[in-house]
């Protein structure tokens, strides 16, 4: 058995906390740079650019979505970027300055996505990019993201999934059992981490699950792109403006 298993969060968090460092780099060849596309993608979905803007990346990693975010919109109001891996947002400190974003009103949270250190109905839009797969039970982080967005707040989610096209379906299977792993390893030296970047795609639910979710949780305008034959999903949903209040005594 791996020992990296999202029943053991620890695990998880010391996973992405050893391949911090290479993270970067090792996103951009195992992606062939198409990660970078599909995160524009997902921050021109849910993005505004309004003056009272309040944008939350959650399991934000290096701090690509979230510097995306800054590059495209100059109005927001604040910028919290959320992750339980300290590792992690150390580099997203330093890739901040490196980019010159010190001027932006920007909080790093160490925390969980489950549990989000943030007051009820405070953000206006929230980002979860290639991180749900790795949370043991999605639909709480979803009821957290539902509770802290304002009405009429915008969600977006990115994640890796499988393609749909039997051939494109075979031949993305081995890379991701063969190619993955051995390029993972020579990068970084943690073949064991790139084995459960396979196995936690292979296991994950299916894009139609998550919309479920996500319906159950209240979201709205819930839609689905498949990116590149379904290799990545995005979810964008809306929780409504009105809400019905539970009215019972
Ligand atoms: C694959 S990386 C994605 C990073 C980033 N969103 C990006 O676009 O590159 C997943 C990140 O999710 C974080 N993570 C996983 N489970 C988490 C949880 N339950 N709460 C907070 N962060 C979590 C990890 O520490 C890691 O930084």
């Amino acid at each position: 058995m791996s020992k990296y298993t999202k029943d053991n969060p620890t695990s998880i968090q010391k996973m992405f906390g050893s391949i911090a460092q290479n993270y970067d780099k090792t996103n951009a060849i195992l992606s062939f740079q198409m990660h970078k596309k599909w995160n524009q993608e997902l921050v021109r979905h849910v993005r505004r650019d309004d003056e009272s803007e309040v944008f939350l990346d959650l399991c934000c990693g290096t701090g690509d979505i979230a510097f995306t975010y800054l590059a495209q919109s100059k109005k927001m109001r604040k910028v919290y970027l959320l992750d339980f891996c300290q590792e992690m947002l150390e580099c997203a400190k330093e890739k901040s300055l490196q980019k010159g974003f010190e001027r932006y009103p920007i909080s790093y949270l160490q925390a969980d996505a489950k549990k989000i250190p943030l007051e009820a109905k405070t953000v206006s839009l929230a980002t979860l990019a290639y991180g749900i797969r790795n949370i043991q039970n999605p639909q709480e982080c979803f009821r957290e993201v539902y509770r802290v967005l304002v009405p009429g707040g915008r969600f977006g989610i990115l994640e890796l999934t499988r393609p749909q096209n039997r051939l494109l379906r075979f031949g993305h299977q081995i890379y991701l059992k063969t190619i993955l792993p051995l390029l993972g390893k020579w990068l970084t030296n943690n073949k064991a981490a790139y084995q459960y970047l396979c196995s936690s795609i292979h296991t994950f639910v299916p894009p139609s699950e998550i919309s479920r979710m996500l319906q159950e949780e209240g979201f709205q305008q819930i839609t689905l792109t498949p990116l590149f034959g379904g290799v990545a999903t995005l979810f964008i949903c809306q929780k409504p403006l009105l809400q019905v209040e539970n009215q019972s005594p």
